[in-house]
C-alpha cells in the first residue's frame, strides 16, 4: 500500500479517461461557440463574499464551502461553482453586453462522496449577461439539449419551470412554510430540519416518507405574477418552435438561491442511482448587482462532466480512446534513426512512437502492436548503412524498403496527407 492516496472525494483521471475529459470540453466548445459564445478563465478561489449570495439556506454555502483565511487574512474560498464568479468578473470588467461566455473547469464542495457526487467535480457551461430577452433562455437550454445530442446521448429528460419574480417567490415561500407546517408531523425528521431552514429544499427530498406531503403542497405556478407568466410561456413556445421536448415540472426549484423566472435541469433517466441530473440552470437577474455592479440579466447553466460521462457509459457512447499512433519506429542499431525519424514523421503531422532503453527487435515489435501503430519503420544495421528502413504494415505484414528521405512522400501514399506540425526545412 503507498503512503498516499487521493482524498475522499477526489479521483485522479488517468489515460485514456483523461483524453475522453478533452474531447468532451472540445464538443462543448464547438457547440457553444457556434453560437457566439467566447471562453472565459476566472480565478479557482474568490474571496467568500462572492459566493454567499448562492444563499444563506443552502448546503454549498453552510456545508460544502471549502473556505479558509490566507497568510494575508483574507477570508477565501475555493469556487463551488463558477456563475458567481463569472458575475464578479462581469461587475469589475465591465464588458459590452450581451456578454457571452463559456468555461470549463473545477469546482469544490465539502459533499458526502459518492458515485457521481465528488468534492472536486468538473463543469463545463455557459452564461448571458445583460439580456433579458426569454428567447435567450431558449438559446441557452437549446444549447446544452444539443450538447448532449452531440455526445450521442439519448436518454436525457429536459425539465423546465418558472420561480417568477422575487415577490412571487417570497409569496410562494411563505404558503409553503405554512402548509409544511401544518403537515410537519408526517415529514421525515430530516425534510423537518429542513423546513426550518428553507422551505423550498423540503421539495427535493427523495424520500418516501415526504412523497405524500410534498403530492400535496400548493405550487409556484399559482403565484407567478402575469410579466413571469408571460416570459415562461414564451419560453415554451421557442421551445416548442425548436422541437426541443420538456417537462413544466413545477417541483423544480433548484439548489441555489439566485434563480428567478426560468429554471430547468437535464437529468440522465440511464443512471440508476439518485445523481441523475447532469446538469442545470435558470435565470439570476439581480447577481451582478448584489456583488456590487449595475442591474443585469443573467442566464445561463453548467454541467457535471463527471456525471454526463457516467450517462455516457451506461448509454456506451462517446466512450475513452486512445490516441492512434500512426508509425512505430523500430531501431536494433542505437535508437539515433528512431530519435531523427520520430522527429521527422512527428513535424509531418503523423504520430509517432518509438522504444527505449535498447529493447531487443522483438521487443519493440511487440510494442508496436500494442499501441496498435498501423506502420513499423524498421531500421537494423544494413538499413541504416544504406540510409534506408523498411516499412511493414502491420495489419497486412506487407513490406517495402524506402530511403529514409522519401519516407515522409512514402508515408503520404499509405496513410493519405497530413497537415506539418512544423517546417523542418
Ligand atoms: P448545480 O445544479 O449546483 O448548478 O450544478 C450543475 C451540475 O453540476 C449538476 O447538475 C451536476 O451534474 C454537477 N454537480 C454538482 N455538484 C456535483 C458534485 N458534488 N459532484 C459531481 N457533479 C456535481 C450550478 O452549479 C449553477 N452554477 C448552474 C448555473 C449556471 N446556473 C446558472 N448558470
Amino acid at each position: 500500500m503507498p503512503s498516499f492516496q487521493t482524498s475522499p472525494g477526489t479521483r485522479d483521471i488517468l489515460p485514456p479517461q483523461a483524453g475522453r475529459w478533452r474531447a468532451f470540453s472540445a464538443v462543448f466548445a464547438d457547440v457553444v461557440e457556434s453560437a457566439g459564445y467566447e471562453c472565459v478563465i476566472p480565478p479557482m478561489f474568490e474571496e467568500l463574499g462572492v459566493f454567499l449570495r448562492l444563499g444563506d439556506a443552502t448546503d454549498v454555502v453552510t456545508k460544502e464551502m471549502y473556505d479558509f483565511e490566507d497568510k494575508g487574512g483574507r477570508h477565501i474560498a475555493l469556487r463551488p461553482e463558477h456563475t458567481a464568479g463569472i458575475c464578479r468578473a462581469f461587475a469589475q470588467h465591465r464588458p459590452a453586453t450581451p456578454w457571452k461566455v463559456w468555461y470549463s473547469g473545477s469546482n469544490f464542495r465539502y459533499e458526502k462522496a459518492q458515485a457521481g457526487r465528488y468534492r472536486q467535480f468538473d463543469q463545463v457551461g455557459i452564461e448571458v449577461l445583460g439580456a433579458s430577452d426569454p428567447l435567450l433562455d431558449v438559446e441557452v437550454i437549446a444549447l446544452g439539449w444539443q450538447f448532449f445530442a452531440a455526445l450521442g446521448l439519448r436518454s436525457v429528460e429536459l425539465m423546465v419551470n418558472s420561480l417568477g419574480d422575487p415577490g412571487d417567490r417570497t409569496a410562494y415561500i411563505d404558503a409553503l412554510r405554512t402548509y409544511l407546517t401544518s403537515r410537519s408531523s408526517e415529514l421525515s425528521d430530516e425534510a423537518r430540519v429542513t423546513l426550518d431552514r428553507n422551505p423550498l429544499r423540503v421539495l427535493d427530498s427523495k424520500r418516501p416518507q415526504d412523497a405524500t406531503v410534498i403530492a400535496g403542497a400548493p405550487t409556484i405556478d399559482a403565484y407567478l405574477s402575469n410579466e413571469a407568466k408571460e416570459h415562461f410561456s414564451t419560453v415554451i413556445a421557442g421551445l416548442d418552435a425548436l422541437g426541443i421536448p420538456y417537462r413544466v415540472n413545477t417541483g423544480l426549484v433548484r439548489g441555489l438561491d439566485y434563480y428567478q423566472r426560468t429554471v430547468f435541469e437535464y437529468v440522465a433517466t440511464a443512471l440508476d442511482n439518485a445523481q441523475t441530473a447532469v446538469g442545470g440552470g435558470g435565470r439570476y437577474d439581480g447577481l451582478v448587482e448584489d456583488l456590487g455592479g449595475p442591474e443585469t440579466a443573467g442566464v445561463g447553466f453548467a454541467l457535471g462532466v463527471d456525471r454526463t460521462l457516467l450517462a455516457c457509459d451506461s448509454e456506451e457512447v462517446f466512450l475513452a480512446e486512445s490516441p492512434a499512433v500512426d508509425v512505430f519506429v523500430v531501431d536494433v542499431v542505437n535508437g539515433m534513426s528512431a530519435l531523427t525519424l520520430c522527429d521527422t514523421i512527428r513535424a509531418a503531422g503523423y504520430v509517432a512512437d518509438r522504444a527505449f532503453d535498447g529493447r531487443s527487435m522483438k521487443s519493440q515489435m511487440k510494442s508496436a502492436d500494442r499501441c496498435g501503430a498501423r506502420l513499423a519503420v524498421i531500421v537494423g544495421a544494413d538499413e541504416a548503412e544504406a540510409g534506408t528502413c523498411t516499412v511493414r504494415n502491420l495489419s497486412t505484414s506487407e513490406q517495402t524498403v524506402v530511403q529514409q528521405s522519401d519516407l515522409i512522400q512514402h508515408l503520404a501514399l499509405v496513410l493519405g496527407e497530413r497537415q506539418p506540425r512544423r517546417n523542418t526545412q
